[in-house]
């Protein structure tokens, strides 16, 4: 089995902390190892796991050197994309990759900027998943819904999942509307989409041949063009650059009938934004955690990062402040996900 780390995402709603040139995945958002690295720390027990296949971007590349580096890490390869063209492309240059000398390995895709809580139950739900994915099966893991997110795919089961074995989606529903998700929360039959992925790299190959040829005609003739660089598989880039867009959810889960789902119950999040890296971080009693030099008086319920100067709350609720170097952000805890609208209006020169 090869993982997979999926790591080139942008991260925006975590500006100020998170930048285009130095993405949340490569920040320590929980504790002093990064997103990556605790990504990639995950995988020690596995059974028969081999190094890691990062697939990142070209401009994250001597980051990704260095913070494998840094774990003593030598990773099957290091693939380059010139340019993003979300998910579907990036894990089929992946399994191109992987069947280069004939081999037809078990890929665990991996999203490099995810919190798991429990180790444990992320490796069980794993293990479960490897006879499935053995016999043909394309494994997502499913997270039972605690609200109606509408930023995550939803897969539909027919049954309640006992938790010791993989079961057929009926159906895959990536990023519904609001009354979508609402519904899918109320009838008890849906699980969010952890965005992890277990299966045959010739299976995953078949499906994209099948509903996204163009995507998997580009990686297999940005795979053969590739130029080797020490640990780094730079993807060609007019090859790679024609790929269609898009990503695996849309490409392949919403339209193949090989889908099956492992439960997983592991303190899984997607930090999309800073009240998820609130939920999931240590408080103190009056709700508030802290990352650097912060002091607080009459503070509650809030998240205050202070990265290069001493930050001082006084008498706010619910609050986000994260401090850095050359910006702030000051925001209501109920509205970080407009942080995106900031981050927009900068790229667009204000
Ligand atoms: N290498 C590479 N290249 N990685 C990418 C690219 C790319 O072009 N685009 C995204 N990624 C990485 C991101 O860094 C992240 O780790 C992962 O792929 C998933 O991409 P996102 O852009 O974060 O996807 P999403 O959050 O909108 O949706 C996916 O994840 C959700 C759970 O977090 C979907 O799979 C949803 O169905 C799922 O619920
Ligand atoms: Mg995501």
């Amino acid at each position: 089995m090869i993982p997979v780390i999926l790591s080139g995402g942008s991260g925006t709603r975590l500006w100020p902390l998170s930048r285009s040139a130095y993405p949340k995945q490569f920040l320590g958002v929980t504790e002093e190892r990064t997103l990556f690295q605790l990504t990639l720390a995950r995988l020690e027990g596995l059974p028969d796991v081999q190094p890691p296949l990062i697939v990142g971007n070209e401009n994250h590349r001597f980051i990704l050197g260095e913070q494998l580096h840094a774990l003593g890490i030598k990773p099957h390869a290091i693939l380059l994309e010139p340019v993003g063209r979300n998910t579907a492309p990036a894990i089929a240059a992946a399994a191109a990759a992987a069947m280069a000398d004939g081999a037809d390995p078990l890929l665990l895709i991996l999203a490099a900027d995810h919190v798991i809580g429990d180790t444990q139950a992320f490796q069980q739900a794993v293990r479960i998943g490897i006879p499935a994915a053995e016999s043909g099966a394309i494994v997502t893991f499913g997270i039972v819904p605690t609200s109606p997110e509408t930023g995550y795919g939803y897969i539909q089961v027919a049954e309640r999942l006992s938790g010791d074995h993989a079961i057929p989606a009926t159906a895959f529903v990536e990023k519904p509307d609001l009354a979508t998700a609402q519904k899918y929360l109320a009838d008890g039959r849906h699980l969010w989409n952890s965005g992890m992925f277990l299966f045959k790299a010739s299976v995953l190959m078949a499906e994209l041949d099948r509903f996204a040829p163009a995507v998997a005609e580009a990686a297999r003739s940005a795979v053969a063009k590739a130029r080797a660089d020490l640990d780094f598989l730079r993807l060609d880039k007019d090859a790679f650059s024609a790929s269609p867009e898009d990503s695996i959810d849309y490409a392949v889960m919403e339209k193949s009938d090989k889908v099956q789902v492992v439960p997983m119950s592991a303190g899984w999040s997607d930090v999309g934004a800073w009240n998820a890296v609130w939920d999931v971080a240590t408080k103190d009693p009056q709700g508030n955690a802290t990352r650097g030099d912060v002091l607080l008086h009459g503070v509650n319920h809030s998240y205050v990062h202070a990265d290069h100067r001493l930050v001082a709350v006084v008498g706010l609720d619910d609050v986000v402040v994260v401090e850095t170097s050359d910006a702030v952000l000051v925001a209501a805890r109920g509205a970080v996900q407009d942080v995106k609208k900031i981050v927009d209006k900068l790229k667009a020169g204000k």
